[in-house]
């Protein structure tokens, strides 16, 4: 009966409406494909998330403003998208303001003309961003790094596209807008392959066939970002984004070809936690004088730089060493620790020509050559390499000498910590340093995507002894005291290694030469 009821309803609605109907639509379909098209004249013809909420908020809103006049019937939510839209054109829309945003056309079931019940499905939001951009920087004369990360679902389980457009200024100013957007297909790199969570690290790597700019006279780099039928395979939705805007006059061209201002660059990692200000403090003291004037350390705050941290870095960064970025903001999208990946491809692209050498690791491990070498003379030895790791000496955490016993507290770490983990045949995470020019992406423990060699025979020349477990501790380190050269210890051999607690003392004068006592009263 019921279902008798609702064709004849909708044969009636329909049935006599079906002209008016049919022109709204048109109208409506019209006019929605003109407002998308002109906003991307003279660029390609796409539709954004936004521009396609605008059109059904439109529709639907059209709808909800007049279904008082005309619809009594008790069956309306049950009536269909079509037989809704029929009740908008009893009357013709007035003529209001633009409505607010309101909430997509739902669909509801019904029962076709089989008797089949035709279900419904209603798309709400989206829950994770197409694409969050970091920053975007220019690689050379015709190319380009755009580094974000972006649903992670979306790139494991389909295939979402990146198309690069460049426009420039003076075919804006010159040429009113006809001459065509240069575009070229946006390579993708996913550097953290495995690691993501809901969000994933992508660089988009825009190379265009020809230079661009090179007049200096200005220009944008557009990046438009579809899903291509991830996320609902009926559509197709494409992100237009503003990467990167070169004002007149701003890009120093020279920096592609001239000699790094630096020769030894530190890209650190996000900083998280509670960060103990007093080992934060002996990092950079041994690195500064480690890499010594012609060096620079970028240290990425995910929320770990404290006012008291922040405090040991202060001189430094007063003198020049350091540059703090504040990037907490990154804590809103759930990406693998703070985002790290991102962090660094960042680091990587904005800082590439700024560095002839640039060093990935942490702010618990120390870089160390032996005596009678120097970074420098490591470094040319392996000039030929675009990449190299390093070997980890594997220091512990809280296993201390007796010789130290009640003095510790005023000890450095490095001075204190003196038993390495000497087990054998242990696969150990490495560290790295590169030739920057060469890398178009990066990892944590190395970059996959570059030219030229990579080499791990560095054994020798270079390596890092690593405290894990010691920056976030805000106690003392020393609990179990020992008095011999070697030991075992939760079955794990241990050997003593004096290596940098004989450097100590260098260091502490270095720190006081260089910044005095101002951070002098750190504590743990
Ligand atoms: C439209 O109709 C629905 C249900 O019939 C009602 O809840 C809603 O308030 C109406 N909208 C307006 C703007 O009157
Ligand atoms: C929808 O239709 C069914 C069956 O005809 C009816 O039982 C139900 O009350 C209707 N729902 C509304 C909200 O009118
Ligand atoms: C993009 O990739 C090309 C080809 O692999 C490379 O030559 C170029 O340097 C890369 N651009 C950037 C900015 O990494
Ligand atoms: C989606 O649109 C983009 C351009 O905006 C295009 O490059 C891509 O091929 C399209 N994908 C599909 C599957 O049609
Ligand atoms: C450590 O050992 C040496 C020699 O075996 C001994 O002279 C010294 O007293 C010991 N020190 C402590 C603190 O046990």
């Amino acid at each position: 009966m019921a279902k008798e009821r609702e064709k004849k309803l909708f044969t009636t609605l329909f049935g006599s409406y079906a002209a008016e109907l049919k022109l709204l639509i048109t109208t409506l379909l019209l006019l929605c494909t003109v407002a998308t098209f002109l906003q991307f004249i003279p660029s390609r013809f796409t539709i954004s998330a936004s521009d396609l909420r605008f059109c059904i908020s439109r529709v639907s809103t059209s709808q909800t403003l007049l279904n008082t006049t005309t619809n009594t019937n008790t069956n309306t939510n049950n009536l269909t998208v079509t037989e809704k839209l029929s009740t908008v054109t009893s009357t013709p829309p007035p003529n209001l303001p633009p409505p607010p945003p309101s909430p997509p056309l739902v669909q509801t079931e019904h029962v076709t003309e089989n008797g089949i019940i035709k279900r419904a499905f209603n798309p709400y939001g989206s829950a994770a961003y197409n694409f969050i951009t970091m920053g975007a920087y220019r690689g050379g004369l015709n190319t380009f790094a755009i580094i974000g990360i972006a649903s992670k679902p979306l790139h494991l389980y389909s295939k979402p596209t990146y198309e690069c457009e460049w426009i420039s200024d003076t075919d804006a100013d010159t040429n009113v807008g006809v001459r065509d957007p240069v575009t070229t297909v946006g390579y993708k790199i996913l550097p953290d392959w495995g690691y993501g969570r809901v969000y994933t690290v992508v660089i988009v790597n825009c190379t265009f066939p020809k230079p661009l700019n090179t007049d200096n006279s200005g220009g944008k780099l557009i990046l438009n970002a579809a899903t291509s039928g991830g996320g609902d395979t009926s559509l197709n939705i494409t992100d237009r984004i503003e990467a990167l805007t070169e004002p007149k006059n701003s890009v120093d061209f020279n920096i592609f070809t001239s000699k790094p201002k630096y020769d030894y660059f530190y890209c650190g990692s996000s900083l998280y936690g509670n960060l103990n200000p007093q080992r934060v403090r002996e990092w950079i003291a041994y690195h500064v004088k480690f890499f010594g004037p012609s060096s620079h350390f970028v240290i990425h705050d995910a929320g770990g730089v404290h006012e008291e941290v922040y405090e040991v870095l202060k001189p430094w960064i007063e003198l020049g060493y350091v540059t703090l970025q504040d990037i907490r903001d990154q804590e809103r999208f759930d990406g693998y620790y703070h985002n790290q990946f991102m962090v660094v491809n960042d680091c990587l692209h904005r800082y590439k020509f700024m560095a002839k050498w640039m060093f990935f690791f942490d702010v618990d491990e120390y870089i160390y050559v032996p005596p009678k070498s120097t970074i420098k003379s490591v470094l040319d030895s392996l000039s030929e390499y675009n990449q190299f790791t390093i070997e980890q000496m594997p220091m512990n955490a809280k296993l201390c000498h007796s010789a130290d016993y009640g003095k510790t507290y005023r000890k450095w770490g490095i001075e204190k910590l003196v038993y390495k983990d000497v087990k054998k045949g242990i696969r150990r995470d490495r560290k790295y340093a590169v030739q920057p020019r060469s890398l178009f992406a990066t990892g944590v423990h190395m970059s996959q995507n570059l030219d030229g060699k990579t080499t791990h025979k560095t054994e020798g020349r270079i390596k890092y002894f690593h405290y894990h477990g010691t920056i976030a501790q805000r106690r003392e380190s020393c609990k179990m005291f020992l008095n011999s050269t070697a030991t075992t210890y939760d079955k794990t051999p241990y050997e003593l290694d004096t290596t940098l607690r004989d450097l100590a003392g260098v260091i502490k004068k270095f720190e006081q030469k260089m910044i005095g006592n101002k951070v002098q009263k750190t504590r743990l």
